[in-house]
């Protein structure tokens, strides 16, 4: 705990004091003064310990909402059927642009019109009482107006210091990520949100491809020429042989509410990181997306300066 305010308070009053007894020709060390300083020290405390115990609020919140984003389930917390918060997953599964696309809009534009009344009563049903609700059905919208059914099950809790409601469920529409890491994967320097994006875009452009569900491989491998190999597999339509090439331009989409931007961000952000994105398909079978990145030592050796190379990739590290 820092203890300023207290320094602060407490020379604050003594100088005040000094002038005062000064000026009157007083002795500054009387009764009175003393307890005018022991006085200062309290309300000083009082105001370290009042900051002290805000700034652990805080952390906890940051730590708090690490948690949500790192789960693999969707969460969205809510109050007065507002959302206040949506981890990472729900951004991706709502196909929204960022969490800010999302926070602010009423859960009612969330579900399809059927499962409005559902959603006020769950929700009143959540805020008045301690215990989980069981997991029930709804039917949601997305962002790029597609709908999916979703299963939720409602809890009160305490978020940003009022009551809200989390909601936390899974998709229904049957998609299954299936994850396979070789072991001793070599360290890659990377900026970690960007490579975030890099992953979001293609698992969200996967699940695109598989409306009627299906599996995505995720696989991580070590790549003897390249350093690291990533491979995305999904079981969707598949993109014709003569698009492949175009995929990197800008606002090539063949959905109704893509940007078309995507994988153009997707091979930027890997050739930044000097690494490569491959992309083989075959319609009606699926696609599947490498990425190749160079591994930590291979990068220190063709700078041939540590501190360079570190500093260009922002210090952070990826296994
Ligand atoms: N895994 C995939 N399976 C089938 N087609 C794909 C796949 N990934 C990309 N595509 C095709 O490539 C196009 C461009 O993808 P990109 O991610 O750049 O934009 P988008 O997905 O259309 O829009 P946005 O990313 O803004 O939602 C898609 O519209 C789609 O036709
Ligand atoms: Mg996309």
């Amino acid at each position: 705990m820092k203890i300023w305010g207290q320094i602060i308070i407490v020379l604050f009053t003594l100088g005040i004091s000094t002038y005062h007894n000064s000026s009157h020709g007083e002795s500054l060390f009387t009764i009175e003064n003393l307890f005018y300083v022991v006085l200062a020290w309290f309300l000083g405390r009082q105001y370290d310990k009042a900051k002290y115990y805000e700034k652990i609020a805080r952390l906890s919140e940051k730590s708090y909402k690490n948690l949500l984003d790192s789960l693999p389930s969707t969460i969205i917390i809510h109050k007065d059927q507002r959302v206040i918060y949506v981890n990472d997953l729900a951004v991706t599964m709502f196909r929204a642009a960022n969490r800010e696309a999302l926070i602010g809009k009423s859960t009612l534009e969330l579900v399809t019109p059927k499962y409005a009344d559902q959603l006020i009563k769950r929700t009143k049903a959540a805020s008045s009482g301690n215990k989980a609700l069981k997991s029930i059905e709804y039917n949601l919208k997305r962002q790029d107006g597609t709908t999916m059914d979703f299963e939720v099950s409602s809890l009160k809790i305490i978020f940003e210091g009022v009551e809200a409601v989390l909601s936390i469920g899974k998709d229904l529409s049957n998609i299954q990520i299936c994850m396979e890491y070789e072991s001793n994967i070599p360290f890659v320097y990377c900026d970690e949100n960007q490579l975030k994006q890099v992953f979001l875009n293609i698992l969200k452009n996967a699940t695109e491809a598989m409306p009627n569900g299906g599996n995505i491989d995720l696989k991580v491998k070590k790549d003897k020429e390249k350093g690291v190999l990533i491979q995305i597999i999904d079981q969707g339509v598949g993109i014709p042989k003569e698009r492949i090439p175009t995929l990197g331009d800008p606002f090539y989409t063949t959905k109704e509410k893509g940007t078309g931007l995507g994988l153009m961000t997707c091979y930027k952000i890997i050739e930044n990181h000097q690494g490569q994105l491959q992309i083989d398909s075959e319609v009606n079978k699926g696609t599947t997306v490498q990425i190749f990145l160079p591994s930590a030592r291979d990068v220190l050796k063709e700078t041939g300066d540590q501190k360079r190379s570190t500093s260009h990739f922002r210090n952070e590290i990826f296994k």
